[in-house]
């Protein structure tokens, strides 16, 4: 992989220490151009000229959803495009008839995103949450699943990573667990989509939710829900409008909704934005995923091992790569995370988030990160130690 010529391509990694592509990842030229170049002819010739909306925008949007049906290793007929994950759970869990008393199993760990909307599903419908307390032992948190599992569990909630710890969930053991039991899965795939490959059906899970701005560097607005075939027809959408795929007969006054995925897509939308997401698809292909997923192991490696050789420092993401990520969640002694963010970016304009659960940084090693990037982190986080304990 020439890194080099990786990094020319994406400008923001010039201007600092990118280290949160977890957070968003950094946009490449070339999604930034197509975003210029489509709004450019948007401007030229206006948006309802036929080689605009309907060349472009609308066959643009079907290419890139052929494009995620393929990244995914589903059908199109099985891809709506959102505009985030936040968007794909809330058509699953708005797309089920719930009874007071169903049971809902979520992990500790899954992202706001993915735990208000069932907060607020249990206060107004009477589900009932159950928790799968995360720990980094794959063996662990499958028992503890299935220990969950009731006859009135409907569906299961599961982060493909931790976005605390980086932990890659055993996710294919938990969704076959599942079905066994006749439990519907919803994976959110938020931090696996571009670091790994990801395939629907190897998984075995019914709904995969996941967004375009982390590790497939899009642009933000964008984002993807996979719906197993069989059950595209079972959800009942929430939101409907006018949609092109769909019939609507104003004398009869009565409407047929697709019969694919795109039944949850509805109204305008920015589709210059989506024709940008599909060069970055285009980049992530170009660079190749498995190289990506190497690199990404080797530099975490390292970067874990030398974490762990540093006293102050602990590392709370998975030390094996087998389940490791290149999201590294890290306590340093002596520091209140926020105040540490703030260091770094001041010191050496390192770009960071924090994970406020654990009073902890995390890190997000890209394939497009530097050694000398990450030799930049251990240094600081090396002085912060060393600075906390002089006082
Ligand atoms: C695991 C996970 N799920 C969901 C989200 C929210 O994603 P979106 O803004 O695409 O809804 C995030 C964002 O950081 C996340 O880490």
């Amino acid at each position: 992989m020439n890194v080099d010529a990786i990094r020319a391509g994406i400008p923001a990694l010039a201007n600092s220490v990118y280290l949160n592509t977890g957070t968003f990842g950094p946009l490449p030229t070339v999604a930034a151009d197509e975003v210029r170049r489509a709004y450019g002819e948007v401007e030229r010739l206006g948006t309802f000229s036929p080689h605009i909306f309907y060349e472009m925008e609308l066959q643009g949007f079907e290419a890139v959803r052929n494009q995620v049906a393929s990244l995914l290793g589903a059908d199109p007929g099985e891809i709506a495009l959102t505009r985030n994950v936040t968007d794909g759970i809330n058509i699953v869990l708005h797309g089920i008839d719930w009874q007071p008393g169903d049971e809902v199993i979520l992990t500790d760990q899954e992202h706001p995103a993915g735990t208000v909307p069932w907060l607020a599903l249990a206060e107004r419908a009477g589900v009932v949450l159950r928790w799968l307390e995360l720990t980094l032992d794959p063996e662990e948190v499958v028992h503890r699943f299935a220990a969950l599992l009731t006859p009135r569990t409907r569906l299961a909630q599961i982060s493909h990573v931790s976005c605390l710890s980086g932990f890659r969930l055993p996710v294919e053991r938990l969704c076959a667990a599942a079905r066994r039991a006749g439990v519907l899965t919803l994976i959110d795939g938020a931090h696996a989509e571009g670091q790994f490959g990801v395939d629907f059906r190897a998984l075995g899970c019914d709904f995969y939710a996941a967004c375009g701005h982390k590790w497939l560097l899009g642009p933000q607005g964008v984002g993807m829900l996979a719906i197993r075939n069989d059950l595209v027809e079972t959800l009942r959408p929430l939101w409907l409008g006018w949609d092109v795929q769909q019939q609507y007969d104003r004398a009869q006054r009565s409407y047929q909704l697709q019969a694919t995925a795109a039944r949850f897509e509805q109204s305008t939308r920015p589709w210059p934005l989506y024709l940008a997401f599909g060069k970055s698809i285009d980049f992530i292909k170009g660079v190749g995923q498995d190289a990506i997923t190497a690199r990404v192991q080797a530099l975490r490696a390292s970067f874990v091992a030398a974490l762990l050789d540093l006293p102050g420092a602990t590392v709370l993401s998975p030390v094996e790569g087998a389940f490791g990520t290149g999201l590294i969640t890290v306590n340093v002694a002596g520091w209140a995370c926020e105040a540490l963010q703030q260091r770094f970016w001041e010191r050496q304009r390192i770009v960071t988030n924090v994970i406020r659960e654990f009073n902890a940084m995390r890190f997000s090693i890209a394939f497009f990160t530097a050694e000398a990037e990450l030799q930049t982190a251990l240094d600081e986080i090396s002085k912060a130690i060393r600075d906390s304990a002089l006082n």
